[in-house]
């Protein structure tokens, strides 16, 4: 482990305590998007559609010889494809959220705030789906192979491995939202849809935090490696379907090209690393990194 990320093991909490506070919280503050975003507002054409430094383009040669017209169209593309994965895992997480659920206490404030997660996802994946549709892209998210496996996992993973894999998808694009939701340069709507979703995803990554650190605590030797390897393997997989590779040709520019200094683009993997290190401490935290599975996060640029 390197020393940048070791961190100490968080305290275990109360779970209906936990449960209890992020109740209160959604009742305090929740959004509907249908009706809190303006829908009908007109698309600037002189703004990004996401914070262009987290464009896998930027820094690169290309970026440089391109219009500005062309670096406003690539990134909308990108934010599209990015909320289309996030829209894609949202789908799959509400799945795994309601078979935990399934034989538990209905009267558990725990059981409770899974359901308010889940009621929080299906108008997140509407806003985002709406979003998309607004900025005039096409539906983004995984095709393939990638597609399938999520089929796999939205019906098998379980316990742990689910909840550390949704909190590692949702800080993910928690950390871009971050940069979208106060960046003046961005496009309204894609700053608006970042707001709403930071606010109410860190409820979720509280409440996945703490359920990963609990189900883990005394865990032996082989579920941790069990664990590591499953929860690299889902970051892997959402880190690689967050850009489409036909956001380049989509957006008018040289596919081949675009792919080529995309996949060398330093300064994108830099972003990823600082940005992902607060993920990478909590996975540390709880043991989750180490052995083999080191290497994926290497692959995807978070270690
Ligand atoms: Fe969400
Ligand atoms: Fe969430």
């Amino acid at each position: 482990m390197t020393a940048s990320i070791s961190a100490a093991r968080p305290a275990l909490s109360d779970r209906e305590e936990t449960a209890q506070r992020l109740l209160a919280s959604s009742a305090r503050k929740s959004y509907d998007p249908v009706v809190e975003v303006d829908w009908e507002a007109p698309i600037p054409d002189d703004k990004y559609g996401m914070t262009p430094e987290w464009s896998t383009l930027y820094g690169t040669a290309y970026w440089d010889e391109m219009t500005d017209a062309q670096r406003i169209e690539v990134t909308k593309h990108e934010a599209a494809s990015v909320s289309g994965t996030g829209l894609w895992f949202e789908i799959l997480l509400m799945q795994m959220l309601l078979r935990d659920v399934y034989s538990r206490d209905k009267h558990s404030r725990h059981v409770q705030f899974a359901l308010t997660e889940v009621g929080d996802e299906c108008r997140h994946s509407v806003m985002f789906a709406r979003a998309g549709e607004q900025l005039g892209m096409p539906g983004y998210g995984p095709k393939g192979p990638i597609h399938q496996l999520g089929k796999v996992w939205g019906a098998l993973y379980r316990g742990a491995n689910a909840y550390a894999s949704v909190m590692a998808a949702e800080e993910i694009l928690d950390m871009m939202q971050r940069d979208f939701l106060r960046d003046e340069r961005v496009q309204p709507i894609t700053r608006t849809v970042s707001k709403i979703h930071v606010l109410e995803e860190a409820r979720h990554i509280r409440f996945a935090r703490e359920e990963v650190a609990r189900r883990l605590d005394g865990a032996s030797w082989g579920r941790l490696q069990f664990e590591r390897f499953n929860t690299a393997v889902t970051v892997f997989f959402v880190m690689k379907s967050m850009i489409r590779k036909d956001v380049y040709t989509n957006a008018g520019l040289d596919g081949e090209r675009a792919l080529r200094e995309a996949k060398n683009n330093q300064h994108y993997k830099d972003m990823v690393r600082t940005s992902g290190s607060k993920l990478m401490q909590f996975l540390d935290s709880v043991g989750l990194v180490g052995g083999p599975s080191k290497r994926l996060y290497k692959l995807v640029h978070l270690l």
